[in-house]
């Protein structure tokens, strides 16, 4: 179906004025007036839509009713310049390629977001929806721009997995047996499976990405991970997408500055390509939002130890539902209160004490705490998970036994101590967290084409 993009035609106005054009879209609204109509056609490919101009004259008396909300056309005619030098159409003819009858829900100008999660299958058509897609996609490519233009090889780590590497017991297990409970023990079960043990969809692709960063140097995954979390919140789903670097020769700090300069350098390229959609999204969702994502580029991140953040929350006289104490994690009032109260702007909390932390980082001189840091921001709070990798065979093995680990199970990751072990880092951004902050939109949910929660799929 030969046609032009809409984007092309603002993006090249002045080419376009008295050329016969063909253009794709639905329809968005549309307007009647004594002898002329207006229909707002939208292909996806840019924010704006086109306005087509119909002279009422020129056609028969079905035209009036041709155009209800939803309609999918193929329209023809000669592109014109209107006010404030932007292109328009002036109608020559049309084909509906699909109909969109009264029912069609979405209707209403606006409609709430509740509302819509009730349909992901049309709510992309809206304007919302559509800008949020858009943005993750300039996103998604902003992130491999970064980690190809500095050196990163792009790997695809296994999303089924016989490892847990958060230990956090969060796995959904992959199995392909019907239920029985004749088994005698759970090894007995998942020995008759089809993999022969127990399989599970992978929390994170940490553990292969270190294997293949002792290989190649610089690598990052980018794809889907999976906790069967039950925590209800509008940060937490169970599927979402993960970028996930893993440098070799690489210390806490040196992955800290990496951390930053690819956050800054994804927001930077999102503001550079995508102004329309962060207007939208600044005048419907989050005042403001242009300035902090500016000063996200412009200004450095706060680095604060944790033990001094605990001092700060202590002494802030914020009334908090969990008292901050050292030892205990910092829960999402203390993070907001962090980002959002003192500093406002993102910070590093670094150096967490290694009890609540996951066995695979480094431990750090002090035997009490490791080399780990969180970056949070306000707003969403936690976005990124990183720390320096524990390099050394012994302590790691420590480690993992003090945690009930099974070190068999992880002699592959162990080797990577035996042979040619060197310091190394890395770090795990939550994608759609990262969505959410750029745009503003306050639920993981509706940053994401089809959530997956506790008791939500579709
Ligand atoms: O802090 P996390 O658990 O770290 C890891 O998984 C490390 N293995 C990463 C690494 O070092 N390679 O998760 C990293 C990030 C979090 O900061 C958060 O942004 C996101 O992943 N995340 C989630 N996002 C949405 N829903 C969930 N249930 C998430 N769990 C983690």
């Amino acid at each position: 179906m030969k046609h032009t993009d809409i984007k092309n035609i603002f993006a090249n106005c002045a080419d376009y004025i008295g050329k016969q054009t063909v253009v794709c879209g639905w329809v968005k609204t549309s307007r009647n007036s004594k002898n002329v109509a207006f229909v707002e056609l939208n292909d996806g490919t840019c924010f704006k839509n086109l306005q087509v101009v119909i002279d009422k004259e020129k056609f028969d008396a079905k035209v009036e009713n041709a155009f209800p909300v939803g309609t999918a056309v193929k329209a023809e005619g000669v592109i014109a310049e209107s006010a404030g030098n932007v292109c328009e159409m002036s109608l020559v003819s049309y084909k509906i390629l699909g109909e969109s009858p009264l029912d069609y829900p979405l209707q209403k100008k606006r409609h709430s977001l509740e509302f819509l999660r009730t349909m992901p299958h049309l709510r992309v058509r809206t304007n919302t929806f559509l800008n949020v897609q858009r943005v993750r996609s300039v996103l998604a490519y902003a992130t491999h721009l970064y980690f190809q233009q500095n050196g990163f090889a792009y790997i695809n780590a296994p999303l089924i997995t016989a490892s847990d590497c958060e230990g956090a017991g969060e796995a959904f297990t992959v199995t392909t047996r019907a239920w029985n409970d004749t088994a005698k023990s759970e090894e007995e079960y998942y020995a008759e499976d089809f993999f022969g043990k127990r399989a599970s969809l992978s929390v994170s692709g940490q553990l292969e990405g270190e294997v293949a960063a002792m290989a190649l140097g610089k690598v990052y995954t980018f794809g889907p991970s999976f906790r069967a979390e039950n925590s209800n919140t509008t940060r937490h789903v169970a599927e979402f997408w993960h970028v996930e670097p893993e440098v070799a020769f690489a210390e806490l700090d040196d992955i800290i500055e990496t951390v930053e300069d690819y956050v800054k350098f994804i927001v930077k390229y999102v503001l550079d390509n995508c102004p329309e959609e962060i207007a939208f999204f600044e005048k419907f969702y989050e005042a403001g939002l242009t300035a902090k994502l500016k000063n996200v580029v412009e200004s450095d991140f706060v680095v604060l130890d944790y033990a001094e953040a605990i001092k700060l929350l202590q002494q802030s006289g914020a009334e908090f539902v969990f008292k901050p104490v050292w030892g205990e994690e910092l829960q999402t009032e203390h993070e907001r209160y962090i980002t959002e109260q003192i500093y406002k702007k993102p910070v590093f909390v670094t150096n967490y004490p290694k009890d609540i932390k996951a066995f695979y980082m480094k431990q750090n001189a002090d035997g009490k705490t490791v080399a780990a840091t969180d970056l949070l921001v306000p707003g969403v709070g936690e976005i990124v998970g990183c720390s320096e990798r524990e390099a050394d065979y012994n302590k790691l093995a420590d480690a993992m036994t003090k945690r009930g680990m099974n070190i068999d199970a992880y002699s592959y990751y162990l080797d990577l101590r035996k042979y040619g072990s060197v310091p190394h880092s890395g770090f795990g951004l939550g994608f759609d967290r990262m969505v959410m902050y750029v745009t503003g939109m306050s639920n993981i949910r509706d940053v994401i084409l089809y959530p997956r929660a506790s008791k939500e799929i579709r």
